[in-house]
Order: structure tokens, then sequence, then C-alpha cells
């Protein structure tokens, strides 16, 4: 019997100068951000004066690297020296008697520095997708059954810790409850005990088609910021093909996990539609994301480690994705050749670029500055955590009208909207009008040279050669050009799957 000491989750984003003293509690789970534009200020080794930066500390303590991750902060007593060390290229210095201090951990180590155990830091939104086909049967369906059961116990389900849903494939796929239908135990076994068999195809493919396109969506209960986690159960093999599916849901940032029990018998694969069926599947084609179970009277066995497998945060890879990962800035030509009219078409081709992002304090973020021989900060990428506010905030943008100089744009951009970012990718789209009377090409390198990926949209008179000079690498890939305001409507899609195909990658 293990005893398991579980910290409530409590993920607390912080920014690379908090200091330990900052932080109202002990042992909370922080989220630090890309510290590596910072100098931060680090007084001691192992144990840190609290006047220490927390990120800056972790850093140095070898938990992260520069650009960011979480750490759990201990409280500890004052102390009378702290020693000064160079470690993982951050200086730390010393300090003759402090009044309070923190130690650092990596966010598992209450299970002696190996991956958790199973516990209510395990807050997934998880489907269960099951195998209802004719081709596992009624006996082994009720072993599945049995087997879910037992998952979902050890799982810990619960209003605040993990929630679990359920669909079965068979021919169509067929929701039988939402994740927040039963949050107590209870109520989740009785539900699963409950759940009837129905014969049929295997539409493995159809079933997380559904489970992701209709199961995590607000309405349906989905967490948001919570890791989506699909589980699918398969028997066999599946009737129809994966991989569209496995696209879409890698996309929209599920985790898929492909249990396979008793797989294919040699003499069966001829009649197996694809015999990479679970690679195709699975979120990531590593030996993470795949299970295999020989039969289903022996996958008591299998419950812990799935679980553990299951529950294990850092291996989530595809709970990152480019519409919640991404940095983007906005830089908008306000030159007076534009008009107001054809300026208001421009908020618009940036909202709709927008309103694919999923925007939202732990998610995308969006900033905006405009442009003439001026440049004004119209929103910073920390000021709309919300997709409606930034919308909005775009769509409230008034028009300056002047002169055209992209390259001081480009250069105030860089200072001012990437001095501080949020986690994942950051990318600049720059919508102009005309020629710039600055050079474009000096500054755009160096926002390129500080891991921005450049994207100019160009109309009616903008040059092309500038365009170009401004795009990131591959230029055709990152250049786009309309005639006239009104084909801007028309490129938004693409601009989107530019971003995307940047993200996935360098990902
Ligand atoms: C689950 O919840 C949804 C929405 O809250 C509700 O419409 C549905 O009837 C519930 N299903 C079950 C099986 O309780």
């Amino acid at each position: 019997v293990y005893l398991i000491f579980c910290l409530p989750f409590l993920l607390l984003p912080v920014t690379c100068m908090t200091r330990g003293a900052d932080l109202a509690e002990d042992g909370p789970l922080v989220l630090c951000p890309d510290c590596s534009q910072y100098r931060m200020s680090v007084f001691g080794t192992g144990v840190y004066a609290s006047v220490s930066s927390v990120c800056g500390a972790a850093i140095h303590r070898g938990i992260f690297g520069r650009s960011g991750g979480t750490v759990r902060v201990h409280k500890l007593k004052g102390r009378h020296s702290y020693m000064s060390s160079y470690a993982h290229g951050v200086q730390s210095q010393a300090l003759s008697h402090w009044t309070s201090s923190f130690s650092l951990s990596s966010r598992w180590s209450h299970w002696g520095g190996t991956k958790p155990n199973v516990c209510s830091d395990c807050q997934l939104d998880i489907a269960m997708v099951i195998d209802s086909s004719n081709n596992i049967g009624r006996r082994r369906f009720n072993l599945q059954k049995n087997f879910i059961t037992k998952l979902a116990a050890m799982l810990k389900v619960g209003p605040t810790g993990p929630h679990v849903g359920l669909v079965q494939a068979s021919g169509s796929p067929q929701t039988e409850f939402l994740l927040t239908n039963y949050t107590q135990p209870k109520e989740l076994l009785f539900a699963i005990k409950e759940v009837a068999y129905l014969g049929g195809d295997t539409n493995t493919g159809k079933a997380i088609m559904h489970t992701a396109e209709t199961f995590y969506t607000q309405e349906n209960g989905g967490r948001r910021g919570h890791p989506r986690v699909m589980v699918v159960l398969i028997d066999g093999w599946p009737s129809d093909d994966l991989e569209q599916a496995a696209m879409l849901a890698r996309e929209s940032g599920i985790n898929v996990f492909m249990v396979s029990v008793a797989k294919p018998a040699p003499e069966e694969l001829g009649m197996v539609r694809d015999k990479d069926f679970v690679q195709k599947a699975v979120c990531k084609d590593n030996a993470h994301f795949s299970y295999s179970i020989p039969s289903w009277f022996s996958t008591t066995k299998h419950v812990k480690p799935l679980t553990q497998r299951l529950c294990s945060l850092d291996g989530l890879l595809c709970s990152k994705t480019c519409y919640n990962s991404v940095n983007i800035g906005f830089l908008i030509d306000g030159s007076s050749s534009i008009g107001d009219s054809n300026f208001r078409m421009m908020l618009d081709f940036l909202a709709g670029i927008a309103r694919s992002f999923d925007i939202s304090d732990i998610g995308a973020r969006i900033g905006a500055v405009q442009f003439t021989y001026d440049q004004r900060l119209e929103f910073g990428l920390f000021d709309h955590p919300r997709k409606e506010d930034t919308i909005n905030a775009l769509r409230r943008i008034s028009y300056m009208s002047g002169g055209t100089a992209t390259g001081a744009g480009i250069t105030y951009a860089i200072q001012n909207l990437f001095r501080r970012t949020g986690p994942g990718r950051n990318f600049l789209i720059i919508i102009t009008d005309g020629q710039s009377y600055d050079d474009v090409q000096l500054p755009a390198l160096e926002g390129q040279k500080k891991g921005i990926t450049i994207f100019s949209v160009g109309v009616a008179w903008a040059p092309l050669e500038d365009l170009k000079a401004m795009a990131s690498e591959p230029k055709e890939g990152h250049t786009f050009f309309t005639r006239d305001f009104i084909g801007l409507a028309e490129i938004v899609p693409a601009v989107v799957r530019g971003i995307c195909r940047d993200f996935n990658d360098k990902n």
C-alpha cells in the first residue's frame, strides 16, 4: 500500500521577476514564462533567500531552462548565510542573513522524482472510447466495462479531479455520457455498468472524429485549460480509416491513447485494413501513447500502469497546439492612402485571424501596433485575455492616417509588443498597402533573430520586394498579396494555416 500525498492542483502563473516572498502560500506549483530576455536576481544555492526570483532560482537549480516551465516552491525559515554559485548559466549571489527562504522541487518530486502516482493532481478531461462492435462480442464487452470501471476508480474521478465521459464505437458512434454528467465515483461506476452493448462495425475513426468534434466543448462540460485525453480501446482492428480523425484530434490538442487488446493474430493480418492503425491514431507515435494488453482476461495488472501514464502531465505532448500556444503581434499600417473604410477591412481581416485562436490567459495571446511615421501600441499581448475582448479591441482601433515607415514600425513592435511574451512561439503579422519610406529588411531580420516569425500581407500598392524582404523564410510561404482590400477576407485561412505549419514544424 502506498501512502500518497497530494497537493491541490494549483498552477500559479508568475513573471520572471516574481520573488519567493511574493507568493502567499506554501507549496504552489508555479508556471514560469520564457525568461531568456531577463536578468534575474538570485541569492543562494539550493536554499534561496526569498528576495530571489523564483524562476531565476529554478533555472539556477536546473529544474528547467530559460524557456520556462513548472516548479514547486517550498517556503523555509530565514538563514544566516546564503552561498553563491554559478549553475545552469545563472550566477547566484551570496547574502548574509535574510528573514525567509525557499527551496524548489520539480513538480513530481513527492513521488521521489519518479512519475506521479495516481492522485487528484490528475485534472484531466478524459473521453473513454470503447469498442462495442461485433468483433468484441458481448462477453468481452463486459470484461471491457470491468476494466474501465477499475481504471475510473484508480483515476479518482471527482468534481475537482479528473472527469470521465464515455463514447461507444460501433457502426455509428454513440455518446453515453459527457464529462460532467457523473463527477462522483459511485455514480460514474454505476453509469458504466448500465452501458448497453451495441454490436456492428468497428468504426473507430468515426468515433474518434465524433469525440474530438463534440466532447470537449465548454457547452459539453470541457474545462478550459485542462488537458484533454482520449482513451480509445479497441479489440482487434478498426473497419474504417483513422487518419483524418486522428489529425483532427491532434490539431484540437487532444492526447489520443490507443489501448489495443487482443491484437490481430498473424493469420488475421490479411483482413486488417491498415496495419499501422495504432501509429496513425495516437497523439504522437512514441511508445507513450500506445498500450497493448494481450487479453481481456488479464487486464487487472494493467490498470495502474495505464493510469500513471494518462496522469503524467509532462507526457501529454499534444495539449499544446498552434491555436493555444502562440503569441501573435499585428503591425497595422495606418497611412493616409488607405482611407477609413479600407482600414476597417484590414481590422476585419485581423479579427478573422484572431478568431481562429484559443485566446485566453493560459492560451494564445494577441497584441497590436499601428504605425505611420509614428507608432502606437494599441494593446499588448497581456491586455485582453478573452477572445471577444481582443476582437472588440481590434475593432475599436482608431485610424491614425499619416506616412509609412514600416521599418520603424517593426522595430517598435519588437521592442514593445514582444518585450514580454507568454509561452509558445512568436509571430508578427505585418499588413501594409504601400511602399515604406525607410528600410524594412534590417528591422525584420532583427525580429527573426529574436525568434519572431514574420508574415507580410500586402494590399494594392505594397511592393512585392518589400513584402518578401520582411517575411521569414521560406519567403513564398510567408508573403501574401491582394490587389484590393475586399480580397483580404480570402487570405485569412492561408495565414492561419501558415502559423500552424510553422508551429508544427518547430515542435
Ligand atoms: C448529461 O448532461 C447533459 C448536459 O448537461 C444532458 O443534456 C444529458 O441529458 C446528460 N446525460 C445523462 C446521461 O445524464
